[in-house]
């Protein structure tokens, strides 16, 4: 037994899940099949240069036709919960209007089969594979996509509400701002910098919509929505760095959480109204998106340092996953992302900073006194991984090392962090999902960027274990024997 496996075990209060995740568009593949329409994803993946060696999503890790496999890979991890994403073009292909029976049924003998296998379902309603047709009638920028949204939250409150134990409204829409309306890096490609502004609301009433139409409709599981939380730590004591540092915070957390959390947005960003005629949020709009929520989900992966003034790498979070390892500065730019010294990196050129998990929590619990219980919805890394010929037992292996340590830091930070005497005591943590089950199409970043537990052969579809599977295996193994 790996120690550190039956040491983490041990911190694991009762109760806590533990789970995978991922997302229909970054697994699935089958983009054209049995009714599925096109997403702004599609097309924008189709575009030359957009994706790490013009890459194709268009199979993926085939999961549409492997999904019993999958499912007993997760079996056989015994996790305690499932966190994936019900396509919205798949189930709704038209983003209004008719819904496509073979697409509901996907996600129903998905649902089935995990709770055959004791697996609690977490569906994430929208994991930014808008419909073609919305994307084309401006996707988040026309408010009329968050009325959609909530549409299609009805649809699939009408069809999983009994079974769905936890629902995800909307997964990280810094990101889809960030990187796909403000700096044209993911779909659909629109680089308005701070005019995209609207995005930003739009999609919180989407959250705030979708979360009426579940509760609406009686869904028996408990609902919360995601947000990406990066702590800015300013590079160096000297005001402009800090300065920096705090509207990057504004910037990348405050104007996502605080209108969610808070019921208003930061008091820098309304008079950024200057910038865009159309983002004037009416009180009836912060009530919808302020409404209560059963629990909070956190996306943590890294802390960003940031400096004042043109740098080495002008990148903000999120953003960074659009651009792989390709840190190149902006000229000009008034501050930038400046490296951590004596840090790790992942593949990726993120920091890995485990303390800075126990940050995260704590600066969330600081900021936001009703603070509802908290599941990290994602966290993980990814690594370049060798896969290694065991010739005597004629098997393969895939001894990665630092993801597994990567996510043994993280979970044991967040777990101690909010024990009594903690940092964070007061956060309510209820679980951690690791991102991800199996590597997968990581956005522009392609086949590149991988985050498994699972490794997978894109030739082949062989599906592999690697080290960290085993070992939180093992960590499962262990709390169960000591229960
Ligand atoms: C957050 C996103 O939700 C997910 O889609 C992505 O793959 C991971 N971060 C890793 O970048």
């Amino acid at each position: 037994m790996n120690a550190s496996a039956k040491e983490l075990a041990a911190l694991l209060p009762p109760g806590f899940t533990l789970g995978v995740a991922t997302s229909a568009f970054q697994i699935e593949g089958a983009l054209d099949e049995d009714g599925r329409g096109p997403s702004g994803w599609d097309v924008f993946a189709a575009k030359p240069g957009a994706i790490v060696e013009d890459q194709s999503p268009a199979v993926s890790c085939d999961h549409y036709h492997r999904m019993p496999e999958d499912v007993a890979l997760m079996k056989d991890l015994g996790i305690d919960s499932y966190r994936f994403s019900l396509s919205w073009p798949r189930i709704q292909p038209g983003g209004s209007g008719p819904v496509n029976p073979a697409g509901l049924g996907f996600y129903d003998r998905l649902i089935d089969l995990l709770l055959e296998n004791g697996i609690s379902p977490m569906a994430t309603v929208y994991h930014w594979d808008t419909p073609l047709p919305l994307e084309e009638a401006g996707g988040w920028m026309n408010r009329d996509t968050a009325y959609r949204l909530g549409e299609f939250a009805a649809i699939a409150a009408a069809a999983f509400g009994d079974r769905v134990d936890r629902w995800v409204t909307v997964n990280e829409p810094a990101t889809v701002t960030t990187n796909g309306y403000a700096l044209g890096m993911h779909a659909p490609g629109e680089a308005l910098m701070l005019k995209a502004l609207p995005s930003v609301h739009h999609q919180l009433l989407g959250h705030g919509l979708a979360l009426q139409a579940l509760r609406a409709a009686n869904v028996r599981g408990e609902i919360g929505m995601t947000n990406v939380y990066s702590p800015m730590v300013p590079a160096s004591a000297n005001p402009l760095d800090k300065l920096s540092a705090g509207l990057m915070d504004v910037a990348q957390n405050r104007l996502y959480a605080d209108p969610v959390l808070l019921g208003k947005y930061p008091d820098i960003i309304r008079a950024a109204t200057f910038f865009s005629s159309s983002f004037s949020p009416s009180s009836e709009d912060m009530d919808l998106i302020s409404q209560p929520l059963d629990f909070y989900g956190l996306n943590y992966y890294m802390p960003t340092r940031v400096a004042s003034g043109p740098g080495e790498g002008a990148v903000p979070p999120g953003m960074a996953e659009a651009m792989g390892d390709d840190l190149s500065g902006t000229p000009g730019a008034p501050f930038h992302i400046a490296s951590f010294p004596d840090t790790e990196h992942t593949a990726y050129g993120w920091p890995v900073k485990p303390d800075y998990m126990a940050v995260a929590l704590a600066e969330m619990a600081e900021r936001y006194p009703d603070l509802p219980p908290v599941y990290i919805t994602e966290g993980g890394a990814s690594f370049e991984d060798v896969v290694v010929r065991d010739a005597a037992a004629d098997r393969r292996i895939i001894p990665d090392e630092r993801r597994l340590r990567y996510l043994a830091d993280h979970i044991g930070t967040a777990l101690e962090a909010t024990r009594p005497g903690g940092a964070a005591e007061s956060v309510d943590l209820r679980g951690y999902y690791v991102w991800s089950l199996m590597d997968n199409f990581e956005w522009s970043a392609g086949y590149k960027q991988p985050f498994g537990l699972v490794h997978v052969d894109f030739d082949t579809q062989v599906r592999t274990p690697k080290a960290s599977y085993y070992w939180l295996q093992e960590v499962i193994a262990a709390r169960r024997a000591a229960s």
